[in-house]
């Protein structure tokens, strides 16, 4: 990445402009109304301290005499920018979900089409809600030994970007929970051909460019656009993300007025001061943190594939399904062996042992190691997978489940979502168009979008991952015992084609 020169990547403008502010003693008649911790609740201050509300600060920051507060977010930003080698950053207090709407607002809507693997994060599906785009879905690849629906293949994508009426964006997720990336430079080169733009959805990519042993970044590897969750692997606060733009990204004015629609008119100080730090951190080598990460990464996998009945995925999983490259430092081990489902191996470590993993799925259990990781938490994952290996009883695995083929989708996201709504239970809803999205967890996958028709398929596929264990997300509820479909269908005389929605 062309990161600037030490000191100036070191800088952290937003973050010292709230401490300049403290220091200068400055008494606020101005919201927050906890007045920097005086007014808050005690039980609130005895658990974070003062220092949280010190710089949570609301209201005008501006200087009488110097540029606006707006200009050190704005710094912070173009730093962002710099070590990312993006043309534009913007920092983002609603998570990469935020970001991934305002790029669909932005770049997208009622009457065009996107194309997306069918494995994507809920955020996209909300997305496509907002702006009213079609969503033309591509299949991913299954690594059927992992039991994982993975990427998608540049020959399928390349497909549907061909496909009329042509697209106004392709999105890819890279990486995916897993840590494995399909091959954006071979995607990107198509999309650019095609004139599509590439945006990447990179919630858990925060790290990557920041190491010669991680995936280089979407923008590196030729996005327009990419949102990555600085939250969940790059060191700053939960809800704080990060949207880059490239040479070929939306406009950012666009951008812009997307965010101003979709964020909160007081973005928390504390969620931009942490970005601004993460940022800092990063770009200046995170004193030596992520070598030590990869060193702990490596010797966990090395010793999980020591294990009887365990396997710890590795480099070895490039070249199949789709997958171009990898991120060592997500730890995916297969409890296969055990006669353990994911699931259960999970339950058991957080029970038995007190060990709360990221995710897990039928058969794998997913780990995320960070810079805050070390010797100490290694050796309890392991001492606790001993246990698991001891311990636990094996019982029958529930069967690998593919998901069910795509249905018919009669509706667009939004229409649907828009349209009367009468619930059903799951059973009676096959036949119905949709009204709601439903995202097994694991793998978080919508198996339902919002327009699409509830086949026997997809009623006997959610039915089977109940029984598994699996949450049904996204839907109203949460027991998945019932749907809000369409009022109206079934799908075959639907009240749209009359006119009536
Ligand atoms: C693949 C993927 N994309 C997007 C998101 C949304 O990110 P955020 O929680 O930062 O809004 C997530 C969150 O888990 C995710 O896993």
């Amino acid at each position: 990445m062309g990161a600037p020169q030490a000191p100036e990547r070191d800088r952290t403008p937003f973050l010292d402009r709230l401490v300049a502010y403290v220091q200068a003693g400055i008494v606020p008649y101005h919201t927050p109304g906890h007045k920097q911790g005086r007014g808050a609740p005690p039980r609130l201050v005895d658990v974070l301290g003062t220092k949280p509300f010190l710089i949570d600060l609301d209201g005008d920051l501006e200087e009488p005499d110097q540029a606006p507060a707006v200009d050190s977010l704005r710094e912070a930003e173009a730093l962002a920018a710099a070590a990312h080698g993006a043309r534009h950053a913007r920092f983002l207090v609603n998570g990469t979900t935020a970001g991934i709407h305002a790029l669909m607002l932005a770049g997208t809507g009622p009457g065009q089409t996107v194309v997306l693997p069918r494995n994507v994060h809920r955020s996209l599906i909300g997305g496509l809600i907002l702006s009213g785009a079609r969503p033309r879905f591509v299949a991913p690849q299954f690594l059927a030994e992992a039991g994982v629906a993975t990427v998608p293949t540049p020959v399928a994508v390349a497909a549907a970007l061909r496909g009329e009426p042509r697209p106004s964006a392709l999105w890819l997720t890279a990486p995916i929970y897993y840590g494995w990336l399909p091959d954006l430079p071979a995607m990107a080169r198509v999309a650019a051909a095609l004139g599509v733009p590439l945006w990447v959805d990179e919630a858990h990519g925060a790290l990557h460019g920041f190491h010669p042993d991680l995936p280089p970044g979407a923008l590196a590897a030729g996005a327009a656009a990419a949102v990555r969750s600085f939250h969940k692997g790059g060191g700053s606060l939960v809800q704080s993300s990060l949207l880059l733009l490239g040479e070929a990204g939306p406009d950012p004015d666009r951008v812009d007025a997307a965010l101003a629609v979709l964020q909160s008119t007081s973005p928390s100080p504390l969620l931009l001061a942490s970005l601004d730090g993460a940022r800092a951190w990063l770009a200046g080598g995170a004193s030596g943190a992520l070598d030590r990460l990869l060193a702990t990464a490596h010797q966990v996998r090395e010793a999980l594939n020591q294990r009887p009945g365990l396997h710890c995925w590795g480099p070895e999983v490039v070249g199949q399904a789709g997958i171009a490259a990898w991120d060592p430092t997500r730890i995916v081990f297969s409890v296969a062996g055990l006669g353990l489902s994911g699931l259960e191996a999970a339950r058991w470590l957080r029970r038995a042992c007190g060990l709360q993993v990221e995710m897990a799925d039928l058969t794998n259990v997913v780990v995320v190691l960070s810079p805050g990781d070390g010797p100490w938490s290694a050796r309890r994952l392991l001492d606790g997978v001993d246990r698991l290996i001891r311990e636990a009883r094996p019982r029958r695995r529930p069967a690998l489940l593919e998901p069910p083929p795509l249905p018919p989708a009669p509706l667009t996201p939004r229409e649907a979502y828009f349209a009367p709504a009468r619930r059903v239970p799951l059973r009676e809803a096959v036949g119905e168009a949709s009204a709601e999205m439903v995202a097994p967890y694991p793998p978080g996958v919508p198996i339902l979008v919002p327009g699409e028709e509830v086949t026997a398929e997809t009623v006997e596929y959610l039915t089977r991952l109940r029984r598994a264990g699996a949450r049904l997300q996204g839907g109203s509820d949460p027991t998945g015992e019932t749907l809000l479909v369409v009022a109206g269908s079934p799908a075959s005389s639907p009240p749209w084609a009359s006119g009536e929605l």
